[in-house]
């Protein structure tokens, strides 16, 4: 069925053009953690060097939530949004004081942590530990947006995009299905002039096969 055709594509596709990338290698929920949270905001080139310099200064939960915020925000300076290293700072202090010490494996008590929304919540659980958590952020969003041709902005659609992400994730690869899908949409499924010759998905593409991948998804009006 297309369901499984669009699994394989893509992970047979990441398997030989997916990017090598430091969180990648790393199977530690902390240190996926920062990653998820960095990448919120900030492009994969810049938080590279930031993601290593922030595991030498906090190499473990326990180091950052001993930290003080002086020293955390140092760390981060350079990156913006620095309600994201408070955030991350007080989320590591609550994991210290309600978790033991230990990154929550359940879903909604990772979302219940400071600057932990779903989707990144479903991005740690399923790189972490390969836990079957779909993830919605601006990427995954465009390609879904493309794939199935959604007539509407994607802001006016964002359960059904969650059921269709739910849906297409492979239970049997989660970790490598939502690191794939990222990967397609930051190098294929670009927002301007997506590169559909080079798609896994090309041939389900409902917006590839009308022609108007370069008009979806639909801008926000108001
Ligand atoms: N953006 C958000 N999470 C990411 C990840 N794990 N890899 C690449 N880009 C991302």
């Amino acid at each position: 069925s297309v369901i499984f055709a669009l699994r394989s594509t893509l992970l047979n596709w990441y398997s030989q053009q997916g990017r090598d990338l430091p969180w990648r290698r790393s199977r530690d929920p902390y240190a996926i953690w920062v990653s998820e949270i960095m990448l919120q905001q900030t492009q994969v080139k810049t938080v590279i060097p930031y993601y290593d310099r922030w595991l030498t200064q906090f190499p473990t939960l326990q180091t950052l939530a001993s930290a003080d915020q002086q020293q955390v925000l140092k760390v981060w300076q350079g990156l913006g949004y620095y309600a994201r290293a408070r955030n991350l700072h007080r989320a590591a202090q609550e994991i210290v004081s309600q978790h033991n010490g230990i990154f929550p494996t359940d879903l909604q008590m990772a979302m219940s942590l400071p600057g932990i929304g779903r989707t990144t919540a479903g991005g740690i659980l399923s790189a972490a530990f390969d836990q079957p958590t779909p993830i919605l952020d601006g990427n995954v969003k465009r390609v879904l947006a493309r794939l199935v041709a959604l007539p509407v902005p994607t802001s006016k659609a964002i359960a059904p995009l969650w059921q269709l992400s739910e849906a297409l994730l492979d239970p049997a690869h989660p970790r490598d299905f939502n690191q794939a899908w990222m990967d397609l949409g930051a190098t294929i499924c670009l927002p301007r002039n997506p590169l559909c010759d080079r798609c896994p998905w090309q041939p389900h593409c409902s917006a590839y096969n009308q022609g108007i991948q370069n008009q979806l998804p639909m801008t926000e009006t108001r």
